[in-house]
């Protein structure tokens, strides 16, 4: 497996066509008969096949150039990462989750009894992961757990199935022929360990050293950029991800948790629905980043759509206002996402971020959030985390002009 690995990646560093739209039916280059496929024609049509595997939660790879899919190329390499205003998606890998891939899954789900739900409850975006790339998203949160039969890490929202064949070894791969299509760009991955998927999910051992095995594969040692505990430069963070640890390896040997890179948000000083989390992912040099998860309001009962875009508004606007005031070099990392399911009637996440039709005429958190982030020009507010990013069409290109590069230093050569 590793051999091929990298063989597929060496190739794919020599590819030069911006061609494969990966989802379409390949064409093969050589007529029937001809059997001399070189090696990279073969690394194409692993990756090819990979990709295609992927497509259910990364999305069909193409290769699209517009000014988001390079907005980092105009940053001077210096630039403290902590200083970079960083848009992300929340449960990014659900942008596809409805009633027919719900039911696309039944036979699969049923395995574990899980019962039927409604879909709207866990779907918090509609463009696929490749879409979100190319229009300047950066950070994105995974939800990953074993399938049904605890053979393979998959995605999941709750008990909602995202894919069978997309694992996270799959979609890594989409991440990086993305990058290598994007050398300017630094990519942040956060990934966490989904509870509440079948009756019997646990983040067990085996669970815990497939994901490491994913993190740490030859292809992730390549791509994952290898720095611990600490945040630096654009310019060191560019054509890779820094991984984001909002897991723990607690089932294994400390080697497994001393031997991944990346910053680790213990999930245990995350607290949970918290409007205000200091955490402290470096215990050595006291690094510290300060976190806005108040993902559920805690609205009075039975409150209005209308009430519950207000609390979670008041929440994210606080700590935003924050972010611009305090703490210059310390992380931030705020979500705009939320969902009230408890509540009667549900809030499910669309309504929370887009709001509900003529009972919320100012719209949702999203569209509220454009005359709030008017008014933060020049401001650092630090990674932003949304549902359903696109809507309003204004709202991601306001946050990526709040804070234009220095001068005219821009990274160049990219
Ligand atoms: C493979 O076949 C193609 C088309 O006939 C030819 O152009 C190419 O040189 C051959 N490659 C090798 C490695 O033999
Ligand atoms: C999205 O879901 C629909 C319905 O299940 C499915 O037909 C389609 O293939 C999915 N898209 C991708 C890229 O997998
Ligand atoms: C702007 O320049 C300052 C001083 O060199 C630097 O600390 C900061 O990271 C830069 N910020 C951006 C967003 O480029
Ligand atoms: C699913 O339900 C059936 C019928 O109640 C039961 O026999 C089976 O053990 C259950 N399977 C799981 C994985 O819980
Ligand atoms: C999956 O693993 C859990 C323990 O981690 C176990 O309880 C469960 O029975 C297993 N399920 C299957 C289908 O293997
Ligand atoms: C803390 O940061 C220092 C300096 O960057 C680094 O050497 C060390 O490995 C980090 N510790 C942890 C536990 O990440
Ligand atoms: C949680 O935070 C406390 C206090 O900052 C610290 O002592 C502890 O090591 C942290 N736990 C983990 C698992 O990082
Ligand atoms: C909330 O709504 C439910 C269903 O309409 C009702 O039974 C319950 O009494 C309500 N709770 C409160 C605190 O109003
Ligand atoms: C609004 O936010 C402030 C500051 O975080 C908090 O003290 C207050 O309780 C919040 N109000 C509501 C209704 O959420
Ligand atoms: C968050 O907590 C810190 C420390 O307790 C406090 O200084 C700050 O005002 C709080 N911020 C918000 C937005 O509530
Ligand atoms: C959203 O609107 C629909 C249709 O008017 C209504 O049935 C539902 O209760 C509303 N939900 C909330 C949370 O306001």
């Amino acid at each position: 497996m590793a051999a091929v690995t990298l063989v597929t990646l060496t190739a794919l560093a020599t590819l030069a066509e911006p061609v494969v739209a990966f989802g379409a039916p390949y064409h093969h280059p050589y007529p029937a008969g001809n059997s001399n496929c070189s090696s990279s024609d073969l690394a194409q049509l692993a990756l090819g096949k990979v990709l295609s595997d992927a497509a259910p939660v990364f999305g069909i790879y193409a290769d699209v150039e517009s000014s988001t899919s390079t907005w980092m190329r105009e940053y001077a390499d210096d630039t403290l990462i902590v200083h970079m205003n960083l848009p992300g998606t929340h449960d990014a890998d659900t942008w596809n989750y409805s009633l027919a891939t719900q039911q696309s899954l039944d036979h699969v789900t049923g395995l574990a009894n899980i019962t039927e739900f409604d879909p709207a409850a866990y779907r918090c975006q509609d463009l696929s992961m490749v879409s979100m790339l190319d229009d300047g998203i950066r950070v994105f949160d995974l939800r990953y757990a074993f399938d049904v039969t605890n053979t393979t890490l998959v995605f999941w929202h709750g008990p909602g199935l995202v894919s069978e064949t997309a694992t996270v070894d799959d979609v890594l791969f989409g991440f990086y022929r993305w990058l290598d299509d994007h050398p300017s760009e630094a990519l942040f991955l956060s990934f966490q360990y989904e509870g509440s998927t079948t009756p019997y999910g646990s983040n067990d051992a085996g669970v815990q050293l497939q994901l490491f095995n994913a993190l740490t594969s030859p292809a992730a040692r390549q791509y994952f950029l290898q720095t611990t505990g600490s945040i630096g430069t654009l310019g060191e963070a560019r054509g890779k991800i820094t991984l984001l640890k909002r897991f723990g390896n607690d089932m294994l040997p400390a080697y497994y948790t001393t031997a991944l890179p990346g910053i680790h948000f213990s999930p245990t000083n995350w607290t949970d629905n918290s409007p205000n989390i200091t955490l402290v992912y470096n215990s050595s040099t006291g690094a510290t980043a300060y976190i806005e998860d108040y993902y559920q309001p805690l609205t009075p009962a039975n409150s209005t759509a209308e009430e519950n875009i207000q609390w979670k508004l008041n929440a994210t606007e606080a700590h935003l206002r924050m972010a611009a005031t305090t703490h210059p070099n310390d992380l931030f990392w705020s979500f705009a996402s939320s969902t009230n399911l408890v509540n009667n009637p549900p809030v499910t996440p669309a309504i929370q971020a887009l709001g509900n039709g003529s009972l919320t005429p100012n719209g949702g958190v999203n569209q509220r959030l454009v005359p709030f982030l008017e008014g933060m020009k020049g401001k650092r507010l630090g990674i932003v985390m949304l549902d359903f990013y696109e809507q309003p069409a204004g709202l991601l290109p306001l946050f990526l002009s709040l804070l234009p590069p220095n001068g005219s230093s821009g990274g160049g050569g990219y």
